[in-house]
């Protein structure tokens, strides 16, 4: 052989540099230079990963709870080894001998940073870390659930908290709270089709009824939380009564060709709708249709304070002597807007009126409407009607899911432009009168950008576009992108949690609901394999 080492050579280099690897293996270090951040370096193997909760014991004797915020994949160059060739292998290469063999071994490593959450004291409590708590040496290693479990508990203090599932990335399987307090600020949901939006949405409902006494409305465009007061079973009996016995104040307003309940129908007076919003329903423009659009006006001075439904005024655009009358009574009649199932007549009470009186939540399932204009009509309706009635200060949680529908980015018609610039509005300035948003999408581009750069709460769920998290982490910067980035490794029902609802970001699965889904997916039985059957015998004529 010529040119290189012979097999058993070959087999004896490999050895040796496995050898060298394990002996070289980096120990797992970390030090803080302000007592707020740290880095690290640890072995490939060591269970340390973006999001993670790791134990920092310092060479003095202080232990900090921290968590991992960047990893990457570093080299190292290690020592260099020169071997001496056996005399009695065959090292001949043209025109000489191989005495001798050099290599230098890399060592794999990960290295990376993170930021401490707190110092363990002598008697076991949980403190923030110090600005003094620097330290050159500690040993980094994957924490406990009993310790992660133990600081959430610390600093969630005495408010309300919220069970949403299991906290991972750390050993054992501690439970994941809320602070229910952190909903006076907006929350974002978003992740894929698919990804565990609505089941979190609907868990995080049910322990807000039973845990605050927060109004809580929530446009429901896929009719998925219609059984958000029925338990399902399974649930613990305890559990079942403490939920049934809250939710008893749950209703659920759903179009009155489905509901069940002839009390709780959804409905709207035309004079719910503020004046734009009347004309958006009448696709009438203030400039282009002037004259219609004054006498829509008009009539509805003429019937002053009291409420009125569409066909009031077509009654009395029909009457009018004006032409601008009749044009709007023809408008009325081409687009079959009085037509509407959502309209109330009579004594109906409508919507508005029913949220209004309710001391906690309502469904409003406007997936069961028929058709995009009602839909958002209705949204209107009832995100106008809060924002009208701002100044009471009712602290109220706006959940809306498929939030796209309902204030896209680029709004499809003038009542979801309507609809849109409620959230806005809302999303500006809601808070300091207790309105407070949750919105659940898809994707961050699709909701309008002034509502998502108002939200201070996140929860994230599996997504799969890298332009959306690059979109995420610029409106999100107080969440470090690789966390964020982590959300393409998650598995249905995993969440970034972050905001004000937790004492730092983490990483939970989503688990634990108590009440029935509605929207069931459509069935996929249309791919089962077809049961073949023996084809019957022929019969064979004697
Ligand atoms: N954490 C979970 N535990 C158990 N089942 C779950 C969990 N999350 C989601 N599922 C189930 O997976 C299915 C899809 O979840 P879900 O409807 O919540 O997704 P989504 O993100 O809202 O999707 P879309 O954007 O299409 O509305 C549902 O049937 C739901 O029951
Ligand atoms: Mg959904």
């Amino acid at each position: 052989m010529s040119g290189a080492a012979s097999l058993p050579e070959r087999e004896r280099i490999k050895e040796l540099r496995r050898d060298l690897r394990e002996r070289l293996e980096l120990e797992a270090t970390a030090f803080s230079a302000d007592g707020r951040e740290f880095s690290y370096e640890a072995p490939i193997s060591a269970d340390i990963q973006v999001g993670g909760w790791v134990v920092l014991d310092t060479t003095d004797g202080r232990r900090f709870l921290a968590q991992i915020t960047t990893e990457d994949i570093a080299v190292t160059e290690g020592p260099q080894i020169n071997l001496a060739l056996d005399d009695d292998q065959d090292h001949q290469l043209q025109g000489g001998r191989m005495t001798q063999a050099g290599f230098r071994v890399r060592i794999r490593h990960t290295a990376g940073s993170g930021v401490l959450l707190a110092r363990e004291t002598d008697d076991g409590k949980l403190v923030p870390p110090r600005q003094d708590d620097t330290f050159d040496a500690a040993t980094i290693a994957a924490a406990d659930g009993e310790i992660v479990a133990r600081y959430l508990a610390a600093m969630s203090g005495t408010r309300a908290a919220l069970r949403m599932g299991i906290v991972e990335r750390c050993a054992g399987d501690p439970v994941g709270y809320l602070r229910a307090d952190g909903f006076d600020r907006h929350t974002f949901l978003c992740g894929q089709s698919g990804s565990g939006k609505t089941y979190a949405l609907g868990l995080l409902l049910e322990q807000l009824v039973l845990h605050t006494d927060l109004n809580i409305i929530i446009i429901d465009p896929n009719s998925d939380f219609v059984r958000l007061g029925e338990v399902r079973q399974g649930v613990a009996p305890k559990d079942a009564r403490a939920y049934r016995a809250r939710a008893k104040a749950l209703q659920v307003l759903r179009p009155s060709a489905v509901a069940e309940n002839r009390r709780k129908v959804l409905r709207a007076w035309f004079s719910d709708l503020a004046e734009a919003e009347q004309a958006s329903a009448l696709r009438l423009d203030p400039i282009a249709d002037r004259e219609e659009y004054s006498e829509l006006s008009a009539i509805a001075a003429s019937i002053g304070e009291r409420r009125y439904s569409l066909d009031d005024v077509l009654e009395r655009a029909r009457s009018a002597e004006a032409a601008a009358g009749r044009d709007l009574a023809l408008r009325i009649e081409n687009l079959h807007v009085a037509e509407w199932d959502v309209w109330a007549t009579g004594k109906q009470p409508s919507s508005s009126d029913v949220i209004r009186e309710s001391t906690r939540a309502t469904v409003a399932d406007i997936g069961a409407l028929a058709s995009a204009s009602e839909k958002a009509a209705v949204s209107a309706t009832v995100l106008g009607n809060l924002w009208r009635r701002r100044e009471q200060r009712r602290p109220t949680l706006i959940v809306i899911d498929e939030a796209h529908n309902v204030c896209p980015a680029e709004p499809a018609n003038a009542l979801q432009a309507n609809a849109t610039e409620y959230c806005v509005n809302i999303a500006a300035e809601g808070r300091k009168f207790g309105l407070y948003l949750l919105i659940s999408t898809q994707r961050p581009q699709k909701v309008h950008r002034n509502v998502l750069s108002q939200c201070d709460n996140v929860m994230l769920m599996r997504m799969n576009s890298r332009a959306d998290l690059a979109e995420l982490s610029d409106v999100f910067s107080f969440i470090a992108p690789s966390l964020i980035e982590e959300s393409m490794r998650f598995r249905q029902g995993e969440t970034l949690l972050a905001g004000k609802i937790v004492p730092t970001p983490l990483i939970a699965r989503v688990s634990g609901r108590i009440s029935e889904e509605g929207g069931a997916d459509v069935p996929a039985t249309w791919a089962e394999q077809h049961s073949r059957k023996p084809r019957a015998k022929r019969r064979t004529n004697p």
